[in-house]
């Protein structure tokens, strides 16, 4: 299959591109490089053995976009274009509505200008909203999200939905994932977050790597076994490989189907401090602070839809996570810039 991954660069689409190069598809990538950089695609080359057709591009650019879409012409498309800083998205709330809405309007109307009919989207646990039990399972409906970057995922889903209701021809999957972390086993390709991190891992292993002084535990008065919020964490590559197989189920049919991409156990931020430390073979300086706002206390996935319906589930552990996020940080202390 020819597959155009639209905001492939960034740290799930480069995983994916290579898990789908290594699954013998074919791989277009367009992208703006707003929070990536083309590094990490001429990455995936060399480890795929094999080219990507790499289009810098702003998906929200109609004219770029058509152009591409008619001369390559993909059986499916995969969304990952968007803005996805939950603080950020606080202060600057047009821009996220702006870009993650607009990208994905002009990528709807251009598909169906060239005759794409199947696509994938970058989903998150956050549109379940503030008050769902759980774990979160696809039947549960939508919920109130907590802040503007939340609201574009929900919202998206719904202009998904709409979509495929007015033309019967679309195929829409909708991919929840829960928490990605780590890197390809390689330490190639991995998570290079611009400035200071805002999530967990990517916080722990620059603290590893001596970028970080100390690790912030936002809170460890919650109610659960050890007081700290608990996530599902999952390896980017079990996410990527989710991907593929939510692609082939996806070119087969029609309408609208969500699948939560998580692997159904949860780990409290210590577990996942504590791991890192076995990884990387020291201990880590950390300090409990207020907690941060926003946060749920836990929660993790349903994963039995998935694994039913696509074939699919998590193999990777908690330690593969760890080992393989710092093998990438290791080898690359500054991420994709020179060190
Ligand atoms: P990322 O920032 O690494 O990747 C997003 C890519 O999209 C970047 O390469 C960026 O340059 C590009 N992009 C953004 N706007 C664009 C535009 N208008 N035109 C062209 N390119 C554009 O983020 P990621 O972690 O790889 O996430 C991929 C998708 O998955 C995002 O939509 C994100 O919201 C969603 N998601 C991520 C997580 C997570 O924890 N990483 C969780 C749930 C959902
Ligand atoms: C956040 C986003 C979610 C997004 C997900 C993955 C919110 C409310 N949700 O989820 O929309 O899909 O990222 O990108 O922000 N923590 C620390 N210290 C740190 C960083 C994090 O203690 O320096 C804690 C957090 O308080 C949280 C846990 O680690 O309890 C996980 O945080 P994070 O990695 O940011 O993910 P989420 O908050 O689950």
């Amino acid at each position: 299959m020819k597959v155009l991954l639209a905001g492939g660069a960034g740290y799930i689409g480069s995983h994916t591109a290579l898990a789908l190069l290594n699954a013998g598809h074919d791989v277009i990538i367009v992208d703006n490089y707003c929070n990536s950089s083309p590094e990490s695609v001429r990455r995936v080359e060399q480890l795929a053995g094999r080219p990507v057709e790499l289009y810098e591009a702003d998906v929200r650019d109609s004219s770029a976009l058509l152009s591409i879409l008619s001369g390559s012409r993909p059986d499916s498309v995969i969304h990952f274009a968007g803005l996805k800083a939950v603080g950020e998205s606080v202060q600057v709330p047009l821009a996220y509505y702006r870009n993650n809405l607009d990208a994905t309007l002009t990528l709807l109307e251009c598909m169906g200008k060239t005759g794409v009919r199947n696509i994938v989207f970058s989903s998150s646990a956050t549109v379940y909203g503030e008050d769902a039990p759980v774990p979160y399972v696809e039947t549960m409906p939508r919920g109130r999200c907590s802040n503007p970057y939340g609201w574009t995922k929900s919202m998206i889903e719904q202009i998904l939905e709409d979509a495929a209701v007015a033309d019967s021809d679309l195929s829409v999957v909708l991919l929840r994932y829960f928490n990605p972390v780590g890197a390809h086993e390689s330490g190639r390709i991995g998570e290079d977050p611009r400035g200071i991190p805002n999530n967990l891992m990517p916080y722990i292993s620059q603290v590893a790597v001596g970028r970080r002084e100390c690790l912030n535990i936002f809170g460890n008065d919650y109610p659960t076994p050890d007081g700290t919020c608990r996530r599902d964490f999952i390896h980017v590559m079990d996410l990527a490989e989710g991907h593929a197989r939510a692609l082939e189920y996806g070119a087969g049919r029609k309408g609208v189907e969500v699948f939560n991409l998580g692997t159904g156990t949860p780990y409290s931020v210590l577990e996942m401090l504590h791991a890192f430390e076995k990884a990387c073979g020291f201990p880590l300086k950390h300090a409990f602070a207020e907690r941060r706002a926003g946060d749920l206390p836990e929660f993790w996935a349903d994963a039995g839809k998935a694994k039913r319906i696509l074939g699919w589930q998590a193999k990777r552990s908690l330690d593969d996570m760890c080992r393989d996020a710092w093998n990438w940080q290791e080898q690359n202390p500054m991420g994709y810039q020179p060190s």
